[in-house]
């Protein structure tokens, strides 16, 4: 039982479902939490301080979101300023400054010719508007018969019914019945029998992306509207494109006129080097989600960047009427907006937009320490991205990594796990004392796990 909360409460919480009780967790079991609470009171930089006062140190910048670190001044500023200025405003046929200029702003960042930006308020939301923009894009230019949408195994693009739809996570769409019709998906690209170890891209795959002509020849291009993938796969453990991979489907989508969508939510904002995944490849795509690091995890936001083309396709017809049906009430919120703007400036003050890719080196080293250390049968990086696979307890998949989890948690560190791997992404301010620190406390807790 947690000490901080008042033992007579957690009784009654226990006996009423009062207190813990009432609030039903994302992504999280419910009832092991409840029995052991980890709540969180206060963060700054790199650190999370418990309800003791226990400082915990944060490997995964929050949940992939806060890249410059906890807690920064002129990002806290610029909220409170914009909530005591103005609240809210209207996004339907209306407007407000820092809408534009945080659009503005985005695609002086984004790859070239991605001129174009459509807020959201998360990165599910992102996803479900690039393929809504992707259908209506061959719409409106007299292609509507390219309905089908071709997603990957293996991949993540939030948890709304086109997300799930085109993502390859069996335990994230068993459960939600048939989804949308006409998606398929291409095979994923985890192969540890050839790349296991791989430091950086992995050498072995490039021909997977052959796949998608395989999905082209049984459906035919002209039913096939866009691929989404991310270009790093985070939520199935940390599954780095192989060398040549992206520009392969890249290639492929251009010659049959299909969208490449990338889902750069956990990818964008410097995590790999660049501001985004696109710029460190060399791949660019024709629509984007971002996310998280849009704000620094400080207020929801979503967007998905545009080629310009593709927005200028929309602009057709008598000039009142709307173009595209879509948006939502909180599409590029004030608060969110002074946010997202704050936190570019951070970005670039800091030079945190392309300090993953003096630190992967480093970085890299330090997490390939692990091989050898029990239970580890695979190490996966880029940038500053890392996954420790670890290999299952026969019968009870996940619990291994779960009790890592919870043993780094104990010594004062923040973890994520998915599945069997252990997935850090910390933030971009991270200096190598943390990152010794990052590896000398699961190595510990690999020793003492079962
Ligand atoms: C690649 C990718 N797409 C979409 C999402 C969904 O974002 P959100 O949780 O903000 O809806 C995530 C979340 O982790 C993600 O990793």
């Amino acid at each position: 039982m947690n000490k901080a909360i008042d033992p007579a409460l957690m009784q009654a919480a226990e006996a009423t479902g009062s207190q813990l009780g009432a609030y039903w967790m994302p992504f999280t079991a419910n009832r092991q939490f409840k029995k052991s609470p980890r709540l969180v009171t206060r963060a700054a930089g790199m650190h999370y301080w418990d309800e003791h006062g226990r400082q915990i140190l944060d490997t995964v910048a929050g949940l992939w979101c806060v890249n410059a670190g906890h807690g920064r001044p002129r990002i806290v500023r610029a909220i409170q300023d914009q909530a005591a200025e103005m609240d809210f405003a209207p996004p339907f046929q209306m407007g407000h400054p820092k809408a534009f200029e945080l659009a503005e702003r985005l695609t002086a960042i984004a790859p070239a010719g991605m001129g174009k930006a459509f807020f959201t308020n998360s990165g599910s939301e992102a996803v479900e508007t690039a393929l809504k923009m992707a259908l209506a894009y061959h719409r409106v230019r007299g292609e509507g018969t390219r309905t089908r949408l071709i997603g990957r195994e293996r991949g993540y693009h939030g948890v709304n019914f086109g997300g799930i739809s085109v993502g390859g996570m069996v335990a994230n769409r068993k459960t939600f019945g048939a989804m949308l019709a006409g998606v398929d998906h291409i095979r994923h690209t985890h192969d540890p029998a050839r790349n296991a170890f791989s430091v950086g891209q992995p050498a072995h795959g490039v021909e997977l992306a052959d796949d998608l002509e395989r999905r082209i020849a049984l459906h035919d291009a002209s039913t096939i509207a866009a691929v989404i993938v991310e270009p790093i796969a985070g939520s199935t453990g940390v599954l780095v494109p192989p060398q040549g991979y992206l520009q392969r489907l890249r290639e492929i989508c251009t010659k049959h006129g299909i969208l490449l969508i990338f889902d750069e939510v956990i990818t964008g904002f410097g995590r790999t080097g660049q501001p985004f995944a696109a710029q460190t490849f060399g791949v660019t795509p024709d629509l984007m989600t971002i996310a998280k690091g849009l704000t620094n995890g400080s207020v929801p936001m979503g967007a998905v960047l545009a080629k310009d083309e593709i927005h200028d396709a929309f602009m057709q017809g008598p000039e009142h009427m709307v173009e595209f049906m879509h948006g939502y009430t909180y599409s590029g919120h004030p608060l969110a907006c002074a946010a997202g703007i704050a936190t570019l400036d951070t970005y670039a003050e800091e030079g945190l937009l392309t300090r993953a890719g003096e630190l992967s080196g480093t970085f890299a080293e330090a997490v390939h320490s692990l091989k050898g250390e029990p239970h580890v049968i695979d190490i996966r990086n880029f940038g500053l991205v890392a996954g420790i696979e670890l290999a299952p307890i026969a019968d009870a998949p996940t619990r291994r990594a779960f009790s890592v989890f919870l043993d780094c948690y104990e010594r004062g560190m923040m973890v994520r796990t998915t599945g069997d791997t252990v997935a850090l992404s910390p933030p971009l301010i991270i200096e190598r004392s943390h990152i010794d620190q990052i590896v000398e406390t699961l190595r510990g807790a690999l020793r003492r796990a079962a």
